[in-house]
């Protein structure tokens, strides 16, 4: 019996969008400080909307499973409604996390927050995001 809901299990096992973007318009990484996990998200936008989302991480199954998800997620969607995108609905969407492995999906919510930040830069356009450190992300 495992404590992982199917969803998480199938994200895990099979991965959406795992790999990177060449000049991707976005790309951020962050590190879990706490286990020392680490992921990278790239995100590639048309006229506002994320068409494609990509993401590398060097971590547990949680973290691949709420990446995954979360790439799933935004793709289609424009940087308003990604920059929206928390880790409590990415976590919803794959049927809850275990109490203890809920830090993971903060991972999945920092790197897109990191990526989203990053192409406001490139774009040279002042960002609006905040990068939280992870103890002010939810993991409740
Ligand atoms: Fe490090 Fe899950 S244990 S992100």
């Amino acid at each position: 019996m495992t404590q992982y809901s199917e969803k998480v299990m199938d994200h895990f096992m099979n991965p959406r969008n795992v790999g990177e973007i060449e000049n991707a318009d976005g790309e951020g990484t962050v590190g879990n400080p706490s286990c020392g996990d680490i992921m990278k998200m790239y995100i590639k936008v048309e006229k506002d909307v994320i068409v494609e989302a990509r993401f590398k991480t060097f971590g547990c199954g949680a973290a691949i499973a709420t990446s995954s998800m979360a790439t799933e997620m935004i793709k289609g969607r424009t940087i308003d409604e990604a920059m929206e995108l928390t880790n409590e609905a990415v976590t919803e969407a794959l049927g809850g996390l275990p109490k203890v492995k809920r830090h993971c999906s903060v991972l999945a919510e920092q790197a897109l927050q990191s990526a989203l930040d990053d192409y406001f830069k490139k774009k040279g356009l002042p960002s609006p995001i905040i990068l939280k450190p992870e103890e002010e992300v939810h993991d409740h």
